[in-house]
């Protein structure tokens, strides 16, 4: 299975950090956003990635380039680790790129991808949210599709007041941690919202869901939805939900960029006890 990383946003909740930077490329304890991500996809047995990108995304290409200056300076001076590092990051898989000319919305991200995803289950999965799970979720998700051979995306309990910044769904529960869909709806108020179950922007998809943007209107926004979009696949094909274990961070709000440098920090071997006695300091003081 292919895997399509939209990164092409303009991350206004990040500004000003993203004016000129990707917020992709924001780093959460060492690496790059988009480094968990990739590295998910390949966890999963993902190798075929592309990454919709777009004005002032250069650094994200650059990053998953080959080095040639820097590995040559790292192997004079014999620092193994670090050039088997910046080697790792440039071999993980192999990693295409198309460009998005204008932002019109995560459904429009996504069409973009078309010609590369041909007519097979993709998966998608965003450029900004890391996800932690012991199985890593885009795997859960595979795993769910060979069961069911529907589009089948991550969802998670989110609290009532936060239903206005998601995809929210209406469902059955068919399995522990399966819904069947019934409806999508995109930031509904919270008097609308059918749930709490919030969709949380991994995804694996049918390619028929490209006929299904084509025919979506602007939403949310202005923006053309993928929730819109699936909410017509929905009028031909099942989709079901995936609630899994697991914590997931969305890099493009402050607060949860802070977090994950935190939580991520402290389950790093060689920084979890000074900052745990760093934080327990502060906390005092
Ligand atoms: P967001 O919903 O976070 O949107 O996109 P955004 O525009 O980047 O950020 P804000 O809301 O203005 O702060 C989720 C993912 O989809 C990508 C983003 O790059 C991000 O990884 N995206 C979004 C696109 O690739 N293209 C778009 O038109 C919109």
């Amino acid at each position: 299975m292919k895997a399509v990383i939209p990164a092409a946003g303009l991350g206004t909740r990040f500004i000003p950090a993203s004016k000129a930077q990707p917020k992709e490329m924001l780093p959460v304890v060492d690496k790059p956003v988009i480094q968990y991500v990739i590295e998910e996809a390949v966890a999963a047995g993902i190798n075929d990635i592309l990454i919709i990108t777009g004005r002032g995304k250069r650094s994200i290409e650059d990053h998953f380039d080959k080095a040639i200056e820097l590995e040559q300076l790292l192997r004079n001076e014999n620092k193994d680790d670090q050039l088997k590092e910046v080697q790792k990051i440039s071999n993980m898989a192999d990693i295409h790129f198309v460009r998005q000319k204008e932002q019109k919305g995560l459904g429009h991200a996504i069409y973009c991808a078309r010609k590369h995803v041909g007519n097979e289950p993709f998966a998608v999965m965003l450029g900004d949210t890391i996800n932690i799970a012991d199985v890593p979720l885009t795997k859960q998700l595979m795993n769910a599709y060979e069961k069911y051979q529907c589009s089948i995306i991550a969802i998670e309990k989110v609290p009532r007041e936060k239903v206005v910044n998601y995809g929210i769904i209406d469902g059955e529960k068919i399995e522990d941690n399966i819904y069947k869909i019934n409806n999508l709806v995109e930031k509904p108020s919270v008097e609308e919202a059918p749930s709490t179950l919030g969709i949380t922007g991994t995804y694996v998809l049918t390619p028929e869901i490209f006929k299904c943007i084509e025919r979506t209107k602007p939403g949310v926004s202005g923006e053309i939805q993928l929730t819109d979009a699936m909410k017509i696949l929905l009028e031909e094909q099942s989709i079901y939900g995936l609630t899994f274990e697991g914590k997931r961070y969305d890099i493009g709000n402050k607060l949860d960029w802070f977090k994950a440098n935190i939580e991520l920090t402290l389950k790093r071997e060689e920084f979890a006890e000074p900052m745990k006695a760093y934080l327990k300091r502060l906390l005092n003081d």
